[in-house]
């Protein structure tokens, strides 16, 4: 039985995420907060005849009472990329959205689950963090990027060249972070043995690599992705709810690599060096992240190698942006 808050629910997103969540049957309240067009949305919704309670908040003033008694917090708020611009031209907006809604959920739930679904996950996730530990209550096991995208992505571009491949169960893992090359689908570990030629390889990598690319040229303006991600973002949900009533479950998601989080040092060796942050296979439990599901460096390509190399260069630039702003905003 647990109580959720979308923030930024009027959105491409926040709108079938919020309906997908009332759909989930652990859901007992579901606070839709936005700065527009929320009233709507949550009258609507709140016909669905499941029995979660569902309230909306309209506005700054209203931000608190949305975010108060929350288990988890799960935010799509900010602005999407157009056609030519990159997750990290996004930063200048969502990096301020971001901060202001942790604010809120530290100060008034701050033992809440935080899925960050904004871009640059891999900055805004950093910025959390340093506003979590300014209020004194960072739990690096507590917060998470939203990556699931990517490994939705991967099963189903998988299942597009081996009709063999049932993409509902396929698990490949992603590491890295979630964006272009920081993103690193890592086939060789795919829950069913793929046995692809090195060419595959790369054009698969790469396909999952710009999926969010693909989707954006489709809609040409119009945003970005927003059905796929409302369901990626409403599976890594049901994951953190059936993990928090005692399953043991496992996706991969951007988190903290900090001291105490078991596997964070074998990652370290994998690749990610001195690195904060990175996206792994996380088992999930009661109290969030249990630990880092262990990825054994013998399975690893050399391809693979190459490509964590590449996404730490880039994410160690991403994740100083974000605590550089959080320090000094
Ligand atoms: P959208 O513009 O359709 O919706 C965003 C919503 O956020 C709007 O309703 C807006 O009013 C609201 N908002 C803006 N400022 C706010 C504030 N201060 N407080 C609360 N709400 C606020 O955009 P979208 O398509 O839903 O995308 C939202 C974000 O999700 C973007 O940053 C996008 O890049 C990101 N995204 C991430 C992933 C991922 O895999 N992590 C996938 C797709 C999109
Ligand atoms: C995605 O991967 O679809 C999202 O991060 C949105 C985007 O900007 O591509």
């Amino acid at each position: 039985m647990v109580s959720v808050a979308i923030l930024g629910a009027a959105g491409g997103i926040g709108q079938p995420l919020s309906l997908l969540m009332k759909l989930n049957t652990s859901v007992t309240k579901l606070n839709l907060y936005d700065i527009v067009n929320v009233p709507g949305v949550a009258a609507d919704i709140s016909h669905v005849a499941t029995n979660a309670q569902v309230k909306s908040y309209l506005g700054p003033k209203e931000l608190d009472e949305a975010v108060s008694g929350i288990d988890l917090a799960i935010i799509p708020a900010g602005v999407p990329r157009k056609p030519g611009m990159t997750r990290d031209d996004l930063f200048k907006i969502n990096a301020g959205i971001v901060k202001t809604l942790v604010e809120a959920i530290a100060s008034n739930s701050p033992r809440a689950m935080i899925a960050i679904i904004s871009n640059p996950v891999n900055s805004t996730v950093p910025i959390a963090a340093e506003v979590l530990k300014a209020k004194g209550v960072f739990n690096p096991k507590r917060l998470f990027g939203v990556t699931t995208l990517d490994v939705v992505r991967a099963s189903r571009f998988v299942r597009d060249i081996r009709s063999d491949i049932d993409a509902t169960t396929l698990r490949v893992p992603v590491v890295g972070g979630h964006s272009g090359n920081t993103i690193v689908p890592l086939l060789s570990m795919a829950s069913t043995p793929l046995e692809f030629d090195i060419k595959t390889i790369e054009e698969l990598t790469q396909r999952i690599q710009f999926g969010g690319d693909e989707v954006v040229k489709a809609k040409d303006g119009a945003g970005s992705a927003t059905l796929s991600m409302a369901y990626a973002g409403a599976r890594f949900a049901d994951s953190l709810i059936r993990a928090m009533s005692g399953e043991t479950v496992v996706e991969p998601t951007f988190i903290a690599l900090a001291a105490d989080v078991e596997g964070a040092n074998q990652i370290r060796e994998l690749g990610a060096g001195e690195l904060d942050f990175f996206a792994v296979p996380v088992e999930l439990g009661k109290e969030g992240v249990r630990r880092i599901v262990p990825l054994p460096a013998e399975s690893i390509t050399e391809f693979e190698r190459k490509a964590i190399a590449v996404a730490s260069d880039a994410l160690a630039v991403n994740i100083s942006t974000g605590v550089s702003f959080a320090k000094s905003a």
